[in-house]
């Protein structure tokens, strides 16, 4: 396993063998079984596989959450390298956004609401660096979670209009035996909270029984994971959302399928979790 920092040193490793097919995954680190699952998946459909670990500054509105970002690279360059991954860029701050940085990626419509609501700014910090990733790594396809929703929305989106060349592949969400969705930020959890953080897991599951027994109306399922939330007083809502997968609009009804998604503060700790019903 190759483990690079330079732009220079990642295109030289990357048109070595230019008939080759990569996978591309990137993180931020803090690695678990989510990135695991994606590495695995870009391991099974290419010839190479390529990670990228960095915690991308632009992307955080808040200095603080930046700071709190857990980080172990030792760890994960341990894990990856199990995982039969090929080359690793661990890139400084400086070589993504040199002196004199000015240029930003916008993706529109599907970022107004959601995490894009909450964290103003926090797409626009995605697209640029998976837009600087594409352009460096020039995967043939790249993985990403449904855990972020919103986020492989944006991808999809920014993909088809800057006409990136290459496949997105959109990898389920692997969770801990209690249904808490495994994230590096469950890390900053205290003991006592960690138990509570699987009330994401519950709202979404009574939702989806409401669903199942034929609940169509959208406030009254919306009320459902609100009173889940609700009934834990150190659980503070952030939003609660039943939208179209596609657009994420807000639905009244559901019809067909529908994404069912929430952000919550725990102990200080923003979590997000999601199910397309
Ligand atoms: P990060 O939070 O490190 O996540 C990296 C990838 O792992 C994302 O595609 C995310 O959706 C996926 N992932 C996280 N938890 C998962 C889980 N429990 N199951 C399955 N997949 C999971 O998302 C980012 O980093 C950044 O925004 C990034 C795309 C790297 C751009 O900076």
């Amino acid at each position: 396993m190759q483990v690079v920092q330079s732009i220079n040193e990642v295109r030289q490793a990357r048109w070595e063998s230019p008939v080759l097919q990569w996978g591309l995954v990137p993180t931020m680190g803090y690695l678990h079984e989510g990135h695991l699952s994606l590495v695995r998946l870009a391991r099974r459909d290419n010839d190479r596989v390529g990670v990228s670990i960095f915690v991308n500054p632009t992307q955080f509105n808040d200095p603080g959450d930046l700071s709190a970002y857990p980080r172990n690279l030792e760890h994960d360059l341990a894990l990856l390298e199990e995982e039969g991954v090929d080359l690793v860029w661990t890139p400084a701050p400086e070589a993504v956004y040199p002196a004199g940085y000015q240029t930003y990626v916008t993706v529109e419509e599907v970022t107004r609401r959601l995490e894009g609501s909450s964290r103003p700014g926090h797409f626009r910090g995605v697209a640029t660096v998976v837009s600087k990733l594409f352009n460096v790594f020039q995967p043939q396809r790249a993985y990403f979670g449904q855990k972020d929703a919103q986020q492989t929305v944006t991808i999809k989106r920014l993909v088809a209009d800057l006409n990136f060349n290459l496949e997105i592949v959109v990898a389920e969400t692997v969770r801990e035996t209690d249904g808490l969705a495994m994230s590096s930020r469950n890390a900053n959890l205290s003991p006592e909270a960690r138990p509570r953080a699987v009330c994401l897991y519950q709202a979404l599951c009574a939702a989806r029984e409401a669903v199942a027994q034929g609940r169509r109306d959208a406030d009254h399922l919306r009320l459902i994971m609100r009173n889940i939330i609700a009934a834990d007083p150190a659980v503070t809502e952030d939003y609660i959302s039943i939208a179209d997968p596609e657009t994420l609009e807000e639905l009244s009804q559901i019809k067909t399928r529908a994404l069912f998604s929430l952000a919550v503060y725990l102990d200080g700790v923003r979590l997000i979790d999601n199910m397309v019903i």
